[in-house]
């Protein structure tokens, strides 16, 4: 008998998690004015949120905590960290930074101004909010397959090539600051980016003398996907992949929360001395001194840890097989989710789920709501709430497809908790004809609103 896959790790340490009653999460929610990201905790039975600094650290990341270099300057752990980096995705340049978001602000302080136009594949939230913070505008160029949840394309989260010619060709470098590549691609659904096509952006912005930063918050998941996917790489290493993907690329901002393995933290990594010294300024200023960014020495050092256990490919497998098996059980049970699976998480198209409910009422947000009340796993809404409204015209922005993101952490949960998700989703979607109505806005941010909105029930 053929012996199946198995977890590369044992679990050293656990977490009691409460269970709790529908007629206490039907309060809970009321009272969090349906935002889940008012919820407390304690509240959630298995919390699908984010894989963002939720992920269990190894007891060599442990152990690192221990060793770290609390200087301000100088710190050991710094130079640990940068040395690492460098190996691994061979930047010269580094600047340590709170987390991801930080490392935008900073990076962006250097680059972008008001005006400007930043080509890209669907810009996660944060990065489109740094953008347009400046009165840029990020222009969204992943190809049409991305939206289409059936279609099996491999790397959904590549760029069209033709829709970022036209861009470059319409602003040209005098507008154009910088293309951005996220890989994996969160807002198209945990997305790969297939390293043809990160080299042919690379190749173009080449042609147009625009620089190309990748945020690389899920480089090793794609790098895995390249290995699995494009059969030119399958004999490569996964470090071997990861220096192909950053090769040709001037930077990167990373956010150490999701392949970091680390529960805070993050980072930028450039080739090119102008720029560093010009992104230092803003770094001393928003986030700390050089050697250290926002981060304590110990955080440095687990993530120093953190960045190498990610690119085992053991440790990849496990992960990628735990999401698609989740996805794989939704889908037997007839739940329209973005195919094929992605990297971090399963995307349930809410669009489809609830396609006999208004748009104006926010599927995503009550599919959301419905499976915490069914069962107390909390997911994310991926749709009309976060997609903001538009800067200008301040109309609410319908995105093609509205999904219920399940974020899985990292080496935190097991397959029979991915049992309890899947049947709770079952249970809900079996009952969609039950809901009729769903949410409007009675209170909102001008930006990033979905953290803190509040609704009321229709
Ligand atoms: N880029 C991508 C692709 C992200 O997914 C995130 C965060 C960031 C940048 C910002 O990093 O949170 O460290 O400031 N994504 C989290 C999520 C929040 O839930 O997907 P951060």
């Amino acid at each position: 008998m053929k012996l199946p896959f198995a977890e590369p790790y044992k679990i050293k340490s656990v977490e009691t998690v409460q269970k709790s009653t529908l007629k206490q999460r039907t309060q809970w929610i009321k009272e969090a004015k349906y935002n889940l990201f008012n919820l407390k905790s304690s509240s959630v039975f298995i919390d699908l949120l984010t894989d963002s600094g939720t992920g269990a650290m190894s007891n060599n990341q442990w152990a690192a905590i221990m060793q770290g270099d609390e200087s301000y300057a100088g710190s050991s752990s710094f130079f640990e960290l940068k040395d690492r980096v460098k190996k691994i995705f061979g930047f010269e340049y580094f600047l340590p930074t709170h987390q991801g978001r930080a490392a935008e602000n900073v990076l962006f302080s250097a680059m972008i101004k008001e005006g400007d136009i930043v080509p890209g594949n669907a810009h996660f939230d944060t990065t489109k909010g740094h953008i347009e913070f400046r009165k840029a505008t990020a222009v969204d160029c992943t190809i049409d397959e991305a939206s289409d949840t059936s279609s099996l394309h491999p790397f959904k989260g590549n760029i069209d090539l033709k829709k970022l010619e036209k861009v470059l060709k319409e602003y040209g470098k005098e507008k154009i600051p910088v293309i951005i590549i996220t890989a994996t691609c969160n807002t198209a659904g945990g997305q790969p980016v297939s390293l043809e096509n990160i080299t042919a952006v690379h190749k173009l912005a080449w042609d147009y003398e625009i620089p190309v930063i990748i945020d690389a918050a899920r480089f090793a998941e794609n790098a895995y996907f390249i290995k699995q996917r494009e059969e030119k790489y399958k004999d490569f290493s996964i470090p071997e992949i990861v220096k192909k993907m950053f090769f040709n690329s001037d930077g990167m901002t990373m956010s150490a929360k999701k392949d970091g393995i680390v529960n805070i933290g993050g980072f930028i990594g450039l080739r090119n001395e102008e720029l560093y010294r010009k992104a230092t300024t803003f770094n001393i200023m928003f986030e700390g001194f050089i050697n250290y960014g926002g981060m304590a020495g110990r955080d440095m050092a687990a993530l120093a840890v953190g960045l190498n256990e990610v690119l085992d490919e053991q440790y990849l497998e496990s992960r990628i097989r735990q999401v698609d098996y989740l996805g794989q059980k939704l889908i037997s049970y007839g739940i329209p989710v973005q195919q094929p699976i992605g990297g971090h998480a399963v995307f349930v198209d809410a669009t489809e789920f609830y396609k006999h409910i208004d748009i104006n009422e926010f599927r995503a947000q009550i599919l959301a709501i419905e499976l915490y009340l069914e069962s107390g796993v909390r997911g994310v809404e991926i749709g009309a709430l976060l997609a903001d409204r538009d800067p200008i015209s301040r109309k609410n922005r319908f995105p093609k497809v509205e999904m219920l993101r399940l974020a899985i952490p990292r080496r935190v949960y097991t397959y029979n908790h991915m049992d309890y998700v899947a049947a709770a989703l079952k249970n809900v979607f079996d009952r969609r004809h039950d809901i009729k109505n769903g949410y409007q806005i009675i209170q909102e941010a001008p930006i990033m609103r979905h953290f803190t909105l509040e609704l009321r029930k229709i």
